[in-house]
């Protein structure tokens, strides 16, 4: 089989001309380069030089980790649940600034408009969740991405990334309209221990994944690959925005900073898709790689998933020490225990915490999409996606 350049390293100096445009004998002319070896560590990352008169893509050829079809051909599908999931993300689509905050602007304003305790709600999770999205959003792109070897999958990464990005975008553009100090709530996670805590756990779960010289393709090192998306998808995603989420919806339900909790509800419909989706590509790469699942790896996930709750309780503990809207820091640990035996046994680990029920169902059916509300019945500004443009 002919090759038209090395792989499947990266060439640093790729040459200046297409090897598709060169004549036969050019080419034959070429240095030869050995083709994939399938043995080599890890997997393709879509940037290999050409393998000219390479055969098509079968969906046989396909895998999650470690796989070396060309990553840059879309199609044919293998993970019908991956490209589902980036339609329906692309579906939810919704930009922060068509949200109106005027209502919220007036109450944040009015000096008798809100408590002391409603007040730090909404400055501590803005404080955290302003930098969480961002952080999220660099182990995307720097760190998980890489190591995806499959092309539905990284679709939808590259649209999760996108509205990481938006996330952040409505966190800025909350701090913006209230006349919030910024740098108060943007450096929070470097001030505020218990925003901080959050952040410091999670950050060591990127050490791996974004190393430059990591690879996947031993045993030891898919476990890595494992592990820290268990930690950003499961705990971070799955269980660290938990008790932010319930207290300003909490708000919102009682008809105060119904704008920032607007926002703060179609950042939870995205997350809840985001979490769904890391626990698919948790499961398949279970699936294809049985043997990373062992007694003592389960074991380990299963202590950073108790260890993660008590941070989150802890969490819950400091931003309302007093109880507040009627909820108090004994239900969150309820909440916690709940969510948290529902992310075990969502990635097929045993429930931790027997008998834990749900003290906030309402919030089930905040994230039930088919109960919630048309988000273009509420659009205060013209939206422009899906639009026809006119070429007059
Ligand atoms: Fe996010
Ligand atoms: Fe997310």
């Amino acid at each position: 089989m002919a090759t038209a350049g090395q792989a499947p390293m990266v060439n640093p100096n790729p040459t200046p001309m297409q090897p598709a445009l060169l004549d036969d004998e050019t080419v034959r002319a070429q240095p030869a380069a050995p083709a994939f070896d399938p043995n080599a560590e890890g997997g393709a990352t879509g940037l290999e030089s050409l393998e000219i008169g390479a055969g098509r893509i079968r969906v046989d050829d396909k895998r999650i980790i470690n796989c070396h079809a060309d990553l840059n051909q879309l199609v044919p599908f293998k993970y019908d649940w991956a490209w589902q999931k980036y339609l329906d993300a692309c579906a939810n689509h919704w930009m922060p600034q068509e949200i109106n905050m005027n209502a919220d602007i007036a109450l944040w304003k009015d000096p008798n408009g809100l408590t002391d305790d409603e007040r730090t709600i909404i400055k501590r999770n803005l404080g955290f969740f302003s930098t969480a999205d961002s952080l999220v959003a660099n182990n995307l792109v720097l760190a998980v991405y890489r190591h995806i070897t499959n092309p539905e999958c990284r679709q939808y990464l590259l649209r999760q990334a996108f509205e990481e990005a938006l996330h952040t975008h409505a966190y800025q553009y909350v701090v913006e309209s209230l006349g919030l100090d910024e740098g108060e709530i943007f450096n929070m996670y470097r001030e505020v221990p218990s925003v901080a805590r959050k952040a410091e756990w999670a950050l060591p779960y990127t050490q791996y994944l974004a190393d430059p010289h990591f690879h996947t393709g031993t045993q030891e090192n898919d476990q890595k690959l494992l592990r820290e998306m268990v930690a950003f998808y499961i705990i971070f995603e799955g269980i660290f925005f938990y008790v932010g989420f319930v207290q300003v919806l909490s708000m919102g339900r009682r008809n105060k900073m119904t704008g920032t909790a607007e926002q703060f509800q179609y950042i939870l419909r995205d997350e809840s898709m985001h979490m769904n989706f890391g626990i698919d590509v948790i499961n398949q790469i279970k699936i294809e790689n049985p043997h990373l699942w062992t007694e003592s790896f389960k074991q380990e996930l299963i202590t950073m998933i108790r260890d993660a709750v008590q941070l989150e309780a802890e969490y819950a503990h400091e931003t309302m020490p007093r109880g507040v809207l009627g909820l108090n820091a004994p239900m969150f640990e309820e909440y916690l225990q709940f969510i948290a035996n529902r992310r075990c046994a969502q990635i097929g680990l045993p429930e931790q915490y027997p008998g834990a029920s749900n003290p906030f169902p309402w919030m089930s059916e905040v994230l039930d999409l088919k109960k919630e509300k048309n988000f273009f019945e509420t659009r205060v500004t013209e939206y422009q996606t899906g639009g026809a443009l006119s070429w007059d």
